[in-house]
């Protein structure tokens, strides 16, 4: 399986370069200290997975369009704005294999810097009289900020199960997801069951997605952030939730316990990781995150007969089995 991004990328490259400038366009600024910020925000390469989204989403139902672009330079600034604030609330000192912003300048800056990311992506949406844009997008952002917040309730306190991970991923993470491929199909049909049906497809998607970010965490790859990081700030995602189900009561009783030690050492950690790959937490999440993906893909298939479905579903590909 192609596992690269440049296939899916190399027949949207005009409009990927579009959305490149309109993005560093919108986040331009002459206040010196926002200069200097968006300057180094703009070094640091994501991976455009939600842009992407947009695009394939859009071409499903009609050619790329104005509404197209907005929506995904949006949804750019939602996202950039949520990982600052992000890495402040995750202590996390790597992003996109560059220092984060927050230990180069610090909580301050990269605070107020999202909050001028968000600003700028409303204001967008309005100065092109996107309010069906701003509507759902604004629901996102809202359901992302109560994810975040319920899962910073929870780190720690040993209390994580199966179901509430599933309602947390779904907030912070699928609902954008969900969101990219909404409003990808508002911007070419006004037909609202297809917008419907593509905001599940989405969720779906975005539900993989968050699965195979935690599944990174407990990988051997460099991904570009600091790994392990979600058991250093006993974060209890799917795979030690799989692994504490498979276990022996007393052993899931013990490493719940080490989970939630605040200063972990190396060897703590080590032992976590061996602990969920020998009760079967990789092998049980990844095929979750399968389904998951299936599931989007499948619906994909009978929503759309026409060729420029292939590059969507090869993008689900990518992103169950991306390393970073
Ligand atoms: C990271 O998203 C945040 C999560 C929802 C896990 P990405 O992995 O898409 O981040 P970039 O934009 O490519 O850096
Ligand atoms: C991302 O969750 C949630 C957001 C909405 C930003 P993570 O905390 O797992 O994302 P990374 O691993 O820092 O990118
Ligand atoms: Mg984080
Ligand atoms: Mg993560």
């Amino acid at each position: 399986m192609n596992t690269k991004l440049s296939h899916i990328t190399e027949p949207l490259d005009t409009e990927l370069k579009e959305f490149r400038s309109f993005f560093k366009r919108t986040i331009a600024s002459d206040v010196p200290l926002l200069d200097l910020l968006t300057n180094y925000l703009i070094k640091q390469k994501g991976k455009e997975i939600r842009p992407l989204l947009v695009f394939l989403s859009a071409r499903l139902f009609g050619p790329i369009n104005q509404r197209s672009m907005v929506a995904a330079t949006m949804i750019e600034l939602l996202h950039t704005a949520t990982l600052l604030h992000d890495d402040v609330v995750d202590n996390a000192h790597a992003r996109r294999g560059m220092v984060s912003i927050h230990r180069i300048w610090n909580n301050k800056a990269a605070i107020l810097l999202g909050d001028f990311l968000l600003s700028k992506g409303l204001l967008i949406a309005l100065e092109n009289n996107e309010h069906t844009l701003l509507e759902v997008q604004s629901r996102a952002v809202k359901k992302m900020s109560e994810g975040e917040l319920r899962q910073l309730k929870t780190a720690g306190l040993g209390n994580m199960t199966e179901d509430r991970y599933y309602q947390i991923i779904e907030e912070k993470t699928a609902s954008l997801i969900a969101t990219c491929c909404e409003c990808g199909a508002v911007s070419t049909t006004s037909d609202e069951e297809i917008h419907r049906r593509m905001n599940d497809v989405g969720h779906a998607i975005g539900m993989a997605f968050q699965i195979k970010d935690d599944l990174l965490d407990y990988s051997e790859s460099e991904i570009g952030k600091p790994k392990r990081n979600d058991i250093k700030e006993r974060k209890i995602t799917l795979p030690f939730i799989k692994a504490a189900q498979n276990a022996s009561k007393s052993d899931a009783r013990i490493y719940r316990r080490l989970m939630k030690k605040r200063k972990k050492t190396s060897r703590d950690i080590e032992d976590i990781v061996q602990f969920v790959r020998n009760n079967k937490g990789i092998e049980d999440s990844e095929k979750i995150m399968h389904s998951y993906a299936s599931k989007a893909q499948e619906d994909i298939r009978s929503l759309s007969s026409s060729e420029q479905r292939n590059a969507l579903i090869a993008l689900i590909d990518f992103i169950v089995n991306r390393t970073k």
